[in-house]
């Protein structure tokens, strides 16, 4: 039997795996879990996403900057849309005029929850009908834009809403089904008593649906929930299927109507440091509709189209912050490393306890490495990014600093605290970089400040 000659690829995985010297001049994938699947470690130091050198950006766009991999979103995108569902960006994750024009090239819907994200939304000439309109107080000003924009659902979140919906609207009644979805408490939504939903347990959530009901101008669309964010097990997702279904099941004797959408909201968690548990897409995608079609079957009702709501799981892997180093202070028990940006740029560790990786950039730094403070540049002892970044012992000021999956709710979340100007977005394409959102400047703060 003949064997085809071997790669130039294989030869050199070859060489690498007999030689320790030459597998560090090779370019090496990076962890894939935490970076773009694009990323790739050079022998230099330095990092390409996207084709773009991360040092050549740092140069270019200056730093802190936020990096976002173009083909990574899509590809996330594709991977939702593969599935037999509607598939709704969380646009609370990250939203831009140019992100809401991939969403929709990419025939994704978009959940918006303020003016804001429904003026970038409409801006961009997003669609109007694939817009879903949230929020636990949306305020009159919202509903009428809303309204006179076309947009295409309205989903319910208090009773007194239910009379202030402006004009003919499809609605959905967002339930609250009392499942716990082993989430930080800040970002659990789907557990009884928190501010979002109505209870399905309480009676309130069926109270909504006679209500929407005795308005002729409404039309009751379907049920939404969501039952909070970065939840990496499928069975709280199928248990809400279950309750939702029997709902839509009493709802059907009740009002003898068939409701044709099943929206489950979003909150698929995602990897922020390597090993961190990551949700199952393709689990979820063999099982939710399965366990839907089964309890459809068992309640005798038409399947309703299910509609899903990622934010995080489709920008998270796709974003990179980059920092500068300023200082390093050598403490008595540890190191502090001191970049240019931080609690500005990402509140997460300090709201959430969120952990992150961070990586030298650049050039190659000593082998023997270290935990150490990675910490930002404002006025407050909580602003630690990384409490125990593993970093070689020669870090020092000048050093660029890399943390990956920064893509989701951290240009969203960034503020101006100490009246510190926010970083870029500057996405990366096929070897091109652009920014999708340019630098905060003091002009730009001037501007606001009425003399
Ligand atoms: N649908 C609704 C109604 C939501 O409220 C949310 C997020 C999502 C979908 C999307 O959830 P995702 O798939 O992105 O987890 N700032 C926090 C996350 C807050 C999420 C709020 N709602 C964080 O940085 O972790």
């Amino acid at each position: 039997m003949s064997h085809p000659p071997p790669s130039a690829e294989e030869i050199a995985v070859t060489l690498a795996e007999l030689l320790p010297t030459f597998r560090h001049s090779l370019p090496r994938k990076l962890p894939d879990s935490i970076w773009p699947e694009s990323a790739v470690a050079l022998p230099s130091g330095d990092v390409t996403v996207g084709g773009v050198s991360l040092t050549e950006l740092a140069e270019r766009f200056g730093t802190p900057g936020y990096v976002l991999d173009v083909q990574a979103v899509r590809a996330r995108c594709r991977a939702y849309r593969s599935m037999d569902a509607e598939i709704a960006f969380a646009g609370k994750a990250f939203l831009c005029r140019r992100m809401a024009r991939l969403l929709a090239e990419e025939g994704m819907s978009l959940d918006v929850c303020s003016a804001g994200e429904l003026a970038t939304a409409l801006a961009a000439g997003f669609p109007a009908e694939r817009i879903l309109l949230h929020g636990n107080a949306k305020t009159d000003r919202e509903l009428r834009t809303a309204a006179n924009a076309g947009v295409g659902r309205v989903v319910v979140d208090s009773p007194a809403e239910i009379d202030r919906i402006v004009g003919a609207q499809d609605v959905l009644v967002r339930v609250t089904p009392g499942i716990d979805g082993h989430t930080h408490r800040a970002v659990a939504t789907g557990v009884e008593d928190q501010k979002f939903g109505l209870s399905l347990a309480g009676g309130q959530a069926a109270a909504a649906v006679a209500k929407v009901l005795q308005r002729p101008e409404l039309r009751l669309v379907g049920l939404h929930c969501h039952l909070g964010s970065q939840i990496s097990e499928v069975a709280g997702y199928e248990e809400a299927v279950r309750r939702l279904t029997a709902f839509l099941a009493e709802i059907a004797v009740r009002h003898g109507i068939t409701l044709p959408q099943l929206n489950i909201g979003g909150g698929h968690a995602v990897a922020y440091r390597p090993g961190d548990a990551e949700f199952d897409l393709p689990g979820f995608a063999a099982r939710i509709p399965r366990v839907l079609h089964y309890e459809c079957r068992k309640h005798g009702l038409v399947v309703p189209r299910l509609t899903l709501e990622p934010g995080r799981a489709i920008v998270a892997r796709a974003g990179i912050t980059l920092y500068r180093v300023v200082t390093v202070k050598h403490g008595s028990s540890r190191t502090f490393v001191a970049v240019d940006g931080g609690f500005s740029d990402n509140p997460r560790p300090e709201l959430y306890g969120s952990r992150y990786a961070a990586r030298l950039i650049g050039r190659v730094g000593a082998a023997r490495e270290r935990a150490m403070s990675v910490v930002g540049r404002h006025c407050e002892a909580g602003d630690v990014l990384i409490p125990d970044a593993v970093l070689p012992v020669d870090i020092r000021a000048g050093d660029l600093l890399a943390v990956p999956c920064t893509g989701a709710y951290h240009h969203s979340m960034a503020s101006t605290y100490n009246l510190v100007c926010r970083p870029p977005v500057v996405a990366v394409d096929d070897g091109a970089a652009e920014p999708w959102v340019r630098r905060e400047t003091e002009t730009d703060l001037l501007r606001r400040d009425v003399a």
